[in-house]
């Protein structure tokens, strides 16, 4: 699949069911969601003690969730998300926020000035020959030393590549072994600081992760 064909696909199956994902994602709290807010915090820290002016990209951002938790912990953020129908869910919360229709292939930023990347479940949609374009698009626009946090389905049976298909119920989507993904973003210059394994998933749901990078800066050599 091309990327206009990933993305049109992506775009109208979230818009079916954006307002189902928004119940569910803004229901009742699971006790490993704490883990999940774990993650992000330490993602604001990291953002907060590098002292940028930039804001924070909360890319496929859905209902906004994240976007107004980081906005409430102090991180200037934003979201951008392929589904007008997430995108408005999101802005009916948060009108305040600056919200984007836009697809994290070409995201609308200059080089080098955003602070980091939220990319929260949001990659798994990506086919993963297509996933090279939009690692290099995350690592065209954050500053180096900039945090990159990926929320992902972890599968520990892949080939070769890593990756294996997965049944998710809104849009194809793919799981990754957390050492093939975080080789995938090594070679696009994401040093790994450290990861999480969510063990306790809801029944029928694959185990979750998290892989916290930063863009490298040169002194990582
Ligand atoms: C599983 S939802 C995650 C939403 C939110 N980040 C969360 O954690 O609840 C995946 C979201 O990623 C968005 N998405 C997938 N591929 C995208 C792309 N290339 N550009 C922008 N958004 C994308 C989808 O539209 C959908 O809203």
């Amino acid at each position: 699949m091309g990327e206009n064909d990933a993305v049109e696909r992506t775009r109208r199956d979230y818009d079916e069911v954006a307002e189902l994902y928004n119940d569910l994602v803004r229901g009742p709290e699971d006790a490993t969601d704490a883990l999940s807010v774990a993650m992000i915090n330490a993602f604001a820290d990291i953002v907060r003690a590098g002292g940028s002016e930039g804001a924070v990209v909360d890319a496929g951002c859905g209902p906004g969730q994240w976007t107004d938790h980081l906005d409430r912990a102090g991180i200037r953020t934003y979201g951008v998300d392929l589904s007008p129908a997430m995108i408005a869910i999101a802005r009916r919360y948060r009108p305040d926020l600056r919200y984007e229709v836009g697809s994290m292939f070409r995201l609308d930023a200059a080089d080098e000035s955003v602070a980091g990347v939220l990319a929260h479940f949001s990659l798994i949609h990506t086919p993963p020959d297509l996933l090279p374009r939009v690692l290099a698009e995350y690592a065209r626009v954050m500053e180096p030393g900039g945090p990159l946090l990926v929320g992902f389905q972890i599968t520990d049976t892949a080939d070769a590549d890593g990756w294996v298909p997965y049944d998710h119920k809104a849009s194809p989507a793919y799981r990754w072994t957390p050492d093939a993904l975080a080789d995938r973003l090594g070679e696009h210059g994401f040093t790994e600081l450290g990861r999480l394994r969510i063990v306790a998933q809801a029944p029928g749901k694959p185990p979750g992760g998290y892989l916290l990078t930063r863009r490298a800066v040169p002194s990582d050599g």
